[in-house]
């Protein structure tokens, strides 16, 4: 559980506020808004979990900022999809971590009819047990994947320890994802898949609750050369060993998963931008059919800073004597509404809102 607090379960609609049953335990949050009792939920990231598993998945996005988080909140809204909002180390030191949590405090109460987990991205130790005792964050994710496996797997147990103490569910990588993450960089030729048999070992010996696994994909614009698929096998063959080894199913989560749309790409580079044309990413139908085998969080971050390129790169070449900020904001925060929208239709998450307000209900 990510606080200390009731649950206050029930559908947040106009139709029904304030009839909100009380259960001990569950750790909902509410907010207040507009003079009327009104419940936003920041849940824990098991329970998107729990509904999701095996069926769609739910988009993790990276946020730095109030336009970020407006457009995801009301591209979340418009496709009615659960969702998670993941803060990196880089975006904690850029906004200032309590800004951040602020900003999104805010959304809850803008937003009330939407329900998500807060989740630290690319944790390091430190920076996982101070997400832990912020009491803010619905899941943290531990990334010691650059360390052999035996370091890996006792950095990863101190922290779900510490999580789980808390009520924390904790995300753990294995393998090694090529591309740029933070300030470690991995090369083509450093990048491992997992190894489905490690997989099963970290799993039971770290306790971890879902598992960052590298599956084809890496980190940023360039992640492939040519068209490139993932690596199904792996993920079924993941799937597969840990319901042999009777473990609870695990969801996989997928790192590295924008897309890079060539026309994104284009449109940008039309606008001055020199991004390598040969950028490409992950094919987004295939994004259900690893969600099928298990893959229950799909992040992703390069796709939502290629809307933020085009919309300023566009709107500045067009209009080179401006330099009010406001009016790309604007048009970037809808932009990146629907972009949102259209991944979370992508990701099956959308619609999936109220299936999701029902089981906590339960
Ligand atoms: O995987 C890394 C995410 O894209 C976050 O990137 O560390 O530059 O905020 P960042
Ligand atoms: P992309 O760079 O493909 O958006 O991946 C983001 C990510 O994995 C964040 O953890
Ligand atoms: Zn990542």
């Amino acid at each position: 559980m990510p606080r200390s607090c009731k649950v206050f379960a029930g559908a947040a609609s106009a139709g029904n506020r304030c009839r909100f049953e009380v259960l001990e335990g569950f750790g909902l949050v509410g907010a207040r808004g507009r003079g009327y009792l009104w419940w936003a939920m920041i849940v824990p990231t098991a329970a998107l979990y729990r509904v999701a598993y095996g069926k769609y998945a739910v988009g993790a996005y990276n946020i730095n900022n109030a336009e970020q988080t407006m457009g995801l909140f009301r591209g979340c809204v418009e496709s009615q999809a659960p969702f998670i909002i993941q803060i990196s180390k880089g975006a904690r030191k850029y906004t200032e971590k309590r800004m951040l949590e602020a900003i999104i405090r805010s959304a809850e109460e803008i937003f009330p009819e939407t329900i998500f987990a807060v989740h630290l991205d690319h944790g390091d130790e430190e920076t996982c047990i101070d997400c832990i005792n912020s009491g803010f964050y619905s899941s943290v994710m531990i990334d010691a994947s650059h360390e052999t496996f035996e370091k890996n797997v006792e950095i990863t147990k101190r922290v779900v320890d510490l999580a789980h103490a808390k009520g924390i569910s904790v995300e753990a990588e294995l393998g090694m994802l090529g591309g740029v993450e933070e300030d470690i960089a991995v090369d083509e030729a450093h990048a491992c898949l997992t190894d489905p048999e490690e997989a099963v070992e970290f799993i039971k010996r770290t306790g971890c609750d879902s598992l960052a696994a590298a599956i084809g994909t890496s980190h940023g614009a360039y992640k492939f050369r040519g068209r490139q698929s993932l690596h199904f096998d792996v993920i079924e063959k993941i799937r597969e060993n840990v319901t042999a080894a009777g473990l609870p199913p695990t969801p996989i989560v997928m790192h590295g998963s924008s897309s890079v749309p060539a026309e994104e790409v284009a449109r940008i580079n039309a606008a001055g931008g020199t991004l390598d044309p040969s950028a490409c990413g992950v094919d987004e139908n295939e994004y259900l059919p690893a969600a099928r085998l298990g893959v229950a969080k799909v992040n992703i971050d390069t796709d939502g800073r290629l809307v933020w390129t085009r919309v300023h790169r566009e709107f500045f070449h067009s209009k080179p004597g401006e330099f009010d900020f406001r009016p790309p904001g604007k048009t970037f925060m809808d932009e990146y509404a629907k972009f949102i929208a259209h991944k979370n239709v992508k990701l099956g998450s959308a619609g999936q809102v109220e299936a999701i307000r029902a089981s906590l209900a339960k």
